[in-house]
């Protein structure tokens, strides 16, 4: 019996990778209008990182890490996602020394031990930025704008942002009594896992699936309204500078994440096509974690989109390249001849397919049109002789005699 892949581990085949090339190639282009730079890290860090970082009573790191001790008795993880891992480099290597303002961006492979479905995944990717060392409102709208700024490159209007604020140290204590003492008078709705959190984490039941849950957070106290006087301040202020650029969001007091780092500004990106899976993208502002973490003490804010979900959104769209020439041959020597022409054709820099097999015309043919190539060129006996050929134009379906010389065919496509 042949060996099958990992439940929730998906290959990307090619026709499918073309898309997530066009999607980080948009990545790249579009952050790099804002000055970020890109920062490869380990897939492996010690597990004490996240325990640390993400916090013990969340779900990734209750229920959904990939740790194990390996071979030197060493407890480790494979990264649930990417900001741990970018402080955690930033500190190591006091990238803060040179200058204490970073802007970086990365991408790749995620790992949580969730329930599989459309658009969820155990092994899945991120593409995501970060900037430390700015607590101005202004990078708050920045980070924003340039999150919107990517999916509209990619003509993508559906995923709508909502931003909320989840206070600091100062203010969160006295909203989370409050959401304590309220949740604690509908306890029995509660599910068992926002029972059993309503101490160490009651934002979450804010955010439970649960229908109980929801029916018992209907008419919560909203964390906008015990936000301290610099929180609210702050909150005001990034809503003003996505007003004045343009950027459209709406508020959602109900907004928590599902991860400990967070102050203030925190945000999604949620679409209504991807089912229950409705962020493509999420983050927010960490102002504690980069000191939490032994570094100085300095704020941070940033995104991470789901590569997978953002694909998904895509999905109607062919990103496979069309090549230049489809040159079919018929006979050894007009063989020969096709592969000198298309040899010297991508030397040149156009793309070139043939087939190898010595098929029919007919079977060439239908294999150009699997390819979409732009132009065709057919050779046999009386081309060779001639020394030119008929040269298709696939798309408007015209057709001109060019002499077999690779400077000429090249030129023939550029016009
Ligand atoms: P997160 O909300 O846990 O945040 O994940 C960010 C995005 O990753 C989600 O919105 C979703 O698109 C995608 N994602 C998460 N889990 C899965 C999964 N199992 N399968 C497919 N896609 C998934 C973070 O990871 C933070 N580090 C974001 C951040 C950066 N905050 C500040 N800087």
């Amino acid at each position: 019996m042949s060996i099958t892949g990992i439940k929730g581990f998906n290959d990307i085949l090619p026709g499918e990778v073309e898309k997530w090339q066009h999607i980080e190639a948009a990545a790249r282009r579009v952050f790099g209008l804002y000055g970020f730079s890109e920062i490869r890290v380990p897939i492996l860090e010690k597990t004490e990182l996240f325990c640390r970082s993400i916090g013990d009573s969340t779900d990734i790191v209750e229920k959904e890490m990939y740790s194990f001790v390996d071979k030197g008795e060493n407890k480790v993880t494979m990264r649930p996602e990417g900001t741990a891992s970018i402080m955690r480099a930033f500190i190591e290597h006091k990238l803060y020394a040179a200058d204490p303002v970073a802007k970086l961006y990365y991408m790749g492979p995620m790992f949580r031990y969730e329930r599989p479905q459309k658009g969820r995944y155990r092994q899945f990717h991120q593409i995501g930025a970060e900037v430390t060392g700015i607590a101005d409102p202004k990078v708050d709208a920045q980070v924003l704008t340039m999150l919107c700024h990517f999916f509209a490159e990619l003509d993508l209007t559906e995923p709508h942002l909502q931003i909320n604020s989840l206070g600091c140290p100062e203010c969160r204590p006295k909203y989370r009594q409050v959401l304590k003492d309220f949740l604690k008078s509908r306890i029995d709705k509660l599910c068992d896992d926002c029972r059993r959190r309503i101490d160490t984490n009651p934002l979450r039941a804010l955010d439970c699936k649960a229908a109980g849950c929801k029916e018992a957070t209907e008419g919560a106290p909203s964390v906008l309204d015990y936000l301290c006087h610099d929180c609210n301040d702050h909150f005001a202020k990034t809503r003003c500078h996505l007003e004045s650029v343009g950027t459209s969001y709406s508020i959602n007091t109900r907004m928590v994440r599902g991860l400990d780092y967070y102050t203030r500004t925190t945000f999604e990106l949620v679409t209504g096509l991807l089912g229950s899976q409705s962020a493509v993208a999420a983050g927010g502002r960490y102002d504690g974690l980069i000191s939490d973490l032994g570094g100085p003490s300095l704020p941070g804010i940033g995104f991470a989109m789901g590569v997978e979900r953002v694909a998904l959104l895509l999905a109607e769209k062919d990103f496979r390249k069309r090549p230049d020439f489809f040159i079919a041959a018929l006979g050894e020597t007009a063989q020969a001849e096709a592969f000198r022409l298309m040899s010297g054709l991508q030397q040149k820099g156009r793309s070139v397919e043939m087939d190898f097999a010595g098929k029919s015309l007919k079977s060439q043919m239908r294999r150009a049109d699997k390819f979409n190539a732009h132009f065709t060129l057919i050779l046999g006996e009386d081309e060779l002789v001639k020394g030119s050929a008929a040269l298709k134009n696939m798309d408007s379906g015209t057709q001109t005699d060019v002499r077999l010389d690779v400077d000429v065919l090249c030129k023939a496509v550029a016009s």
